[in-house]
């Protein structure tokens, strides 16, 4: 009987349970021992685990977040840690080692698979949707919905005060969260990373739309976005263990601008963590167990080094390499299709 490790890594995203329990599901009914480590690569070099058997995973397939807890540890940070991975690794007993996480934590996978051949399988997940190689992650769908009410809150008392507000929402690098929820939620502009803020351009487009009688408008902004004038905004300057800077302030900022540039009283709301949190749709519980199973797949037939992906409507698996080193930004296509609808 193989024995499966099952970790979680780098922030939350719902779908995550949905994604444990399909593979334990799965692997109990072939008499496989499914483990799960805790707290993501913390948990591989603490040797925190414990068995998930059918009564583990039952209830958690509408709970968002992950049994599992998760951490930002990234192993290859200080010297002796990957190391020590492999170690506890086999001593451990593990056959192999489902790691389910955004490009950081793949890209430990991808390290420990080139380094020590640890026999590894990877499950993309973010609500970013931002990683190569594959359609949507799970998360995404959930994270867009999230916002997607949340500007539809807005719209109402933007409206009852006559104010144009600005909503900062998630997707660190890439616009997508911003992009979907704002053409969902009938943005009148929405501003993301890949494409920097034009300022004069956003209030006159706002302008614009005062002028046809409106009173109210909604700017949806992601927390990448940067100004085209190369106003910097002042980010929190403490890294994570891979590097990242906390994003965040973009918002205050847009908004501060907007209402010296048209005198119309603007305020920002942060949606911030709200979106990762609570109960993944259909659409994530449904991806997150079809991940679930390939990944199980992959790992019974000893298919390492390999990722599962969404390519249209077919889950598929590529090279954990393929998903490294770059993003899945917005492309201009995308963008232009959100345009006809802004001012
Ligand atoms: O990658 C997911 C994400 O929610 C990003 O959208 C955001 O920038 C970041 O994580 C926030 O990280 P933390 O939970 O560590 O504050």
């Amino acid at each position: 009987m193989s024995k499966i490790g099952i970790l979680t890594g780098g922030g939350d995203c719902p779908g995550l349970n949905p994604v444990i329990r399909a593979i334990v599901r799965k692997g109990v009914l072939d008499n496989c021992e499914i483990v799960g480590i805790e707290n993501g690569w913390k948990g591989m070099l603490t040797k925190q685990s414990y068995v998930l058997d059918i009564n583990s995973v039952s209830g958690i397939l509408h709970r968002g977040g992950t049994i599992l807890h998760t951490s930002r540890t990234n192993p290859y940070k200080k010297e002796g840690d990957s190391d020590k991975v492999f170690q506890n690794f086999k001593a451990m007993g593990m056959g192999s080692l489902i790691a389910i996480g955004g490009e950081d934590t793949l890209g430990v996978a991808a390290k420990l698979y080139r380094d020590y051949k640890l026999p590894v399988v990877g499950v993309p997940k973010t609500i970013d949707n931002d990683i190569v190689g594959t359609d949507f992650t799970f998360g995404f769908d959930t994270a867009v919905n999230i916002a997607m009410e949340c500007i539809d809150r807005l719209h109402t008392t933007a409206e009852s005060h006559h104010r144009v507000m600005v909503v900062e929402v998630m997707g660190r690098h890439a616009g997508w969260i911003a992009l979907y929820s704002g053409l969902a939620g009938g943005a009148d502009a929405i501003l993301i990373p890949e494409r920097p803020i034009d300022m004069d351009e956003v209030s006159e487009l706002i302008k614009r739309r005062h002028s046809r009688g409106k009173t109210f408008s909604i700017i949806v902004v992601a927390e990448g976005a940067k100004f085209k004038q190369g106003d910097d905004i002042k980010q929190c300057q403490e890294l994570d263990a891979f590097g990242h800077v906390r994003l965040g302030g973009i918002g205050q900022m847009v908004a501060e601008k907007l209402e010296n540039k048209t005198g119309y009283e603007t305020r920002a709301t942060v949606l911030g963590h709200i979106q990762r949190g609570g109960s993944p749709t259909a659409y994530d519980r449904i991806l997150g167990i079809r991940y679930g199973l390939k990944a199980y797949e992959l790992a019974k037939n000893k298919k390492f080094g390999r990722v599962v992906a969404l390519k249209g409507n077919e889950i598929t698996d590529i090279p954990i390499e393929d998903v490294l080193g770059k993003l899945k930004t917005v492309d201009d296509k995308m963008f232009e299709m959100a345009t006809p609808f802004f001012g």
